[in-house]
């Protein structure tokens, strides 16, 4: 059996070995890129590579990569693969080789380094990629029935609106019927999760620009992504990525906490699943500089904080235990990422601050919710009032997704018109209340408005540089300060203050 640290290991050894210069992982945070809140694919940090815009340390890369995705947060604990945070490996071409060489080394790496067998895999290849549908039969003798050509749904990668993109062709291995839905359709396209896609190989030969046009990138690139906990659980032979090694003790360590062992049932198996998966998010998001808040990334970290406490609930944990998961996840994840280490203090602090926080109001607002339900399930109604949703939101600290979620689980849903229009009409009553409270006097840290990109850096430091936005003095907006005056700023985009 491989551990994931094995298959960490290997992969990178196998690249090194083939001229790749091996790179630490990137921040979550991606630098200098406002089209991404998060790092979401290995590509991420090198994408001014592929713009020709950076001339790379080195044509040949290869990584393992933090990434964070959220666009099935919901699915999360209750399907075998959808994580928030996984590992991502991947070997990557700044205008070096190409298709020819990355499926051959894909192909080997599956084949004769993991030792999976090749009848297993299926591969899909963009509809019009003759070139590399070709590579797979002709060079690798894949039979021609097992190289599927789908479209652009599937087959066209692009890590978000705009930037680096290109057709690409995805490997998936064969879990066996034991896996199938039984439909006599059932085949890679299917949902059901027989056919597991395990690596994606992007030919990165476009730009998708602001305009939503695709135009010629300076050079052909090759970008491809491996996640750690899938193949894993293809190695490990685990029905799902949270049994692997990677994310199992942290199961072990909720079941702990909570008195309930894994396996138990299915209910309890999804709470546990979220936790450890939502705790791995925590530490990583923390370490990387994020700080739970009401907007961007920090709303991001809040809400799966807080999903992970709700559901640490429903497994009747009443007191805090989220810090005990975070603790572990550092103790697990520390020998490859070091600064969950250099900042296990910090983490422990945020998250048991967070949790604190929330506990307080989570008990009283999921009562709230509980006799809105009922009287909205008595008149008959679908939709809980948007007013209530916001009420939870803005005094119980309830994320509207986790208030969407538990009504979902009952088939309801939230009135978001609703929702807006009391957010909007709060933002006013804030805006008014903070011209005309502004104190006189001097301080000299605070949390710095500059109408939606404001961060908070005081948990760090004392002081720091930002651009000023506005200054008020005497509760009223000044062009500029008294000379030698001590105004109070509301500054941004990053924070801070006089
Ligand atoms: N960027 C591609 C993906 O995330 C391949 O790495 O699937």
């Amino acid at each position: 059996m491989s551990t994931g640290a094995e298959l960490r290991r290997k992969f990178l050894n196998y690249f090194a070995l083939r001229d790749h210069l091996i790179l630490p992982s990137a921040s979550l945070v991606p630098k200098d890129d406002p089209s991404l809140l998060l790092t979401v694919a290995g590509m991420v940090p090198f994408k001014p590579y592929f713009q020709g815009k950076v001339t790379p340390p080195h044509p040949r890369l290869a990584t393992a990569q933090k990434c964070l995705r959220t666009q099935d947060l919901e699915e999360v604990g209750k399907t075998a693969r959808h994580n928030t945070f996984f590992e991502m490996l991947g070997n990557f071409s700044i205008g070096d080789y190409f298709k020819k060489e990355t499926i051959g080394w894909s192909w080997e790496f599956l084949t004769k380094e993991l030792g999976l067998p090749p009848e297993d895999l299926w591969i899909t290849v963009y509809r019009d990629d003759q070139e590399a549908a070709e590579i797979w039969h002709d060079l690798m003798g894949v039979p021609r029935e097992r190289i599927i050509p789908l479209g652009d749904d599937t087959n066209f990668w692009e890590a978000g609106p705009v930037g680096p993109c290109g057709p690409c062709s995805e490997i998936l291995f064969d879990l066996g019927p034991a896996y199938s839905c039984g439909s006599p359709d059932c085949g890679v396209e299917c949902e059901c999760g027989r056919y597991l896609e395990v690596w994606n190989l992007v030919f990165t030969e476009f730009n998708r620009e602001e305009d939503g046009k695709l135009s010629k990138l300076p050079r052909r690139n090759i970008d491809t992504g491996m996640g750690l906990e899938r193949i894993a659980s293809v190695l490990q032979g685990v029905p799902n990525n949270f049994e692997t090694d990677l994310i199992f003790p942290l199961i072990e360590e909720a079941a702990i906490a909570s008195g309930i062992s894994y396996g138990a049932d299915d209910k309890s198996d999804v709470a546990l699943k979220v936790i450890a998966d939502h705790a791995r998010a925590v530490s990583f998001l923390i370490a990387d500089g994020v700080h739970p808040s009401n907007e961007g990334r920090g709303y991001v970290l809040r809400r799966i904080l807080r999903r992970a406490v709700r559901y640490g609930r429903l497994l009747g944990i009443r007191d805090p235990f989220l810090k005990r998961l975070t603790d572990k996840t550092i103790a697990l994840y520390q020998d490859p990422y070091r600064e969950l280490k250099e900042r296990s203090g910090h983490i422990q602090r945020i998250v048991s601050l967070e949790e604190e926080r929330f506990s307080e109001t989570l008990e009283q607002g999921l009562q709230i919710l509980q006799e809105q339900l009922e009287k909205v399930e008595v008149s008959g109604e679908k939709n809980l009032p948007g007013g209530v949703a916001f009420r939870l939101y803005d005094t119980f600290g309830f994320p509207l997704e986790l208030t969407q979620e538990i009504l979902a689980e009952r088939g309801m849903n939230v009135d978001l018109d609703g929702f807006r229009v009391s957010m909007e009409k709060q933002r006013e009553r804030a805006r008014a209340a903070r011209v005309e409270t502004v104190p006189s006097d001097s301080f000299k840290v605070c949390t710095a408005y500059s109408g939606d990109k404001t961060k908070f850096t005081g948990y760090g430091n004392l002081s720091a540089r930002s651009q000023i936005t506005a200054i008020i003095a005497d509760g009223k907006r000044k062009s500029e300060s008294d000379p030698g005056g001590a105004g109070t700023g509301y500054i941004g985009p990053d924070t801070f203050l006089l």
